[in-house]
């Protein structure tokens, strides 16, 4: 069978050797498309039994070309870039690979959160982490490997998750918060993690962002369609001492940085997850997935039902 890669923004070379090591071993065929347009996207699913993805936007276009898929994997954590109806309306079962990609993106939080707290090392004097608080939005996977880092600094943590049990958090040494409010006013620096759903698009903005403390730094690792721009751009305005960082850049970057210059910073493309070790993690996991699947129906982490 086949089982095509198909992927806009490209895995590490030790990840796509060691892809096409797992699919050849099974027996499968390995078709890998790297930096593919949308076009190249509909011809190459064409004949394919299973794909793995990334960001990459699967929508019911994609798999109205695709009469043979059975399983897509996104190699990776959020799956909002997948259209979950459609493929449970073709029969296509979808899964995610949790936790593969979640230290790379944590370790991230804290190269920004540095790089902002030392003024983008614009030789001006900075601020450090040790003692400070730190409000984590979802204790998820990348939540919780966020909080870990965060000890190594020396920092105070809370954590927000409806999800989750106080005593999960206790375990870890972190502090449960139950309002949202209460994580942006009681923290100097509140890092997002919460998936893009219908719920949580938009609903970071000037309210929650206004509650923050003096020189509050906002985190975004998560989605940019969890901000609302308009409402955060309000508030960076009316404080000066907020500022803004985040994996990728919102749809309104260029006016962001006209007006706040030093104090946002963005991503050209979503870095989180792009080191060696998650693209391998994540790359492996999703070939080893879809292998699982096509052979005997393995769907440990379908997300459509
Ligand atoms: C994820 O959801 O796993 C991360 O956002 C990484 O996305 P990427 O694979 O497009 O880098």
């Amino acid at each position: 069978m086949k089982i095509l890669v198909f992927t806009e923004k490209p895995f590490a070379p030790n990840a796509v050797k060691a892809i096409e090591n797992t699919v050849n071993a099974s027996g499968n065929e390995l078709e890998l498309v790297e930096m593919g347009t949308r076009e190249d996207l509909l011809a190459s699913v064409k004949d394919a039994d299973g794909l793995i993805v990334r960001s990459d936007k699967i929508d019911a276009a994609v798999m109205d070309a695709a009469p043979r898929l059975k399983v897509i994997v996104r190699a990776g954590a959020g799956y909002d870039n997948i259209d979950l109806d459609a493929a449970t309306q073709h029969k296509i079962c979808v899964m995610n690979t949790p936790g593969q990609n979640s230290n790379a993106v944590a370790e991230l939080v804290f190269g920004m959160v540095v790089m902002m707290c030392r003024n983008q090392y614009n030789g001006k004097s900075g601020s450090e982490l040790k003692g400070k608080n730190l409000g984590i939005y979802a204790f998820g996977q990348v939540g919780r490997n966020v909080a870990r880092i965060a000890k190594g600094f020396g920092m105070n943590i809370s954590a927000l998750d409806k999800f989750v049990d106080d005593a999960v958090m206790e375990a870890e040494g972190v502090k449960p918060i139950h309002e949202v409010e209460r994580l942006f006013s009681d923290n100097d620096f509140v890092s997002l993690h919460i998936p893009a759903t219908a719920e949580t698009r938009g609903s970071i903005g000037y309210d929650l962002v206004m509650k923050m403390p003096k020189g509050g730094v906002l985190v975004n690792t998560a989605r940019k369609e969890v901000i609302d721009e308009a409402g955060l751009m309000k508030a960076l305005e009316e404080r000066p001492d907020l500022r803004y960082v985040s994996d990728i850049k919102p749809d309104t970057a260029e006016e962001f940085e006209k007006k706040f210059g030093a104090r946002v910073f963005f991503t050209p493309k979503k870095m989180g997850a792009q080191t060696a070790e998650a693209n391998f993690n994540a790359g492996v996991a999703a070939a080893e997935q879809v292998i699982a699947y096509l052979k005997d129906g393995w769907n440990k982490y379908q997300v459509n039902r």
